[in-house]
């Protein structure tokens, strides 16, 4: 739809604990009983070579990686996902589900290893060609609660949910401007409201895309 293809991008956005992964799982559900064609998909990973760059990146154990090196290093995931699965799935006219996308990068890297929001959105820019989704979904999530949720069960924290508390304020902050520089793209959602309260806003907002769109292939 809209101005670049004939499918809808929608990415889910947050910090980690945010719900993210139940919500896309909840809305490809609820568009798929409606007929729909949606890939669901995630970064860092999506491609064979993403996930590959997911683990250098999120696991433990490969040593000091400094925060240029990170931030390509997900720019380069991103740049494999652009071009090799969210583009040909949005030609074909499918509803693109991602879990994760530039705002990640900008606010993580950017504004939580201090590298700039606009510098890495520009590298993130040149490694998609551009390519912009047409929602963002912001759950947005209080980094103390996140924490309590991703180590619920005794889950252990990758390199970058171990970061410290602070880190995590930074990050969400930077979401949240984002998300206020251009909120006709956005939409902005506490995190800690119910599952169900969650998925119905979400669900409402993709329906007044599509039907403005009318474009989206079943
Ligand atoms: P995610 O897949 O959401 O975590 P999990 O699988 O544990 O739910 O994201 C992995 C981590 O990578 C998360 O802490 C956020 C971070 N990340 C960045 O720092 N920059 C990025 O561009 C992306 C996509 C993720």
């Amino acid at each position: 739809m809209t101005t670049q293809n004939p499918g809808l991008f929608i990415a889910f956005e947050g910090g980690d604990g945010a719900g993210k992964s139940t919500q896309t799982a909840e809305l490809a559900g609820a568009l798929e009983s409606r007929g729909l064609t949606v890939l669901r998909t995630r970064e860092p990973g999506g491609t064979p070579i993403g996930e590959k760059l997911r683990s250098l990146v999120l696991d433990h154990g490969h040593g000091h990686i400094d925060s240029h090196t990170e931030a390509l290093i997900f720019a380069a995931s991103r740049a494999a996902h652009a071009s090799q699965v969210i583009r040909p799935a949005l030609a074909r006219g499918e509803i693109v589900l991602t879990d994760r996308y530039i705002d990640s990068s900008v606010a993580y890297q950017g504004a939580g290893r201090d590298l700039g929001t606009d510098a890495v959105r520009e590298i993130n820019e040149w490694a998609t060609s551009g390519l912009q989704p047409d929602l963002t979904v912001l759950l947005d999530v209080d980094p103390e609660v996140g924490r309590r949720r991703r180590t619920a069960g005794d889950a252990a924290e990758d390199r970058l949910e171990s970061e410290a508390d602070e880190f995590h304020a930074r990050i969400r902050a930077a979401f949240l401007d984002l998300a206020a520089a251009r909120p006709e793209k956005y939409l902005v959602l506490a995190a800690h409201l119910p599952v169900d309260a969650l998925s119905a806003r979400i669900l409402e907002r993709v329906e007044s895309l599509l039907a403005r769109s009318g474009s989206v292939t079943a």
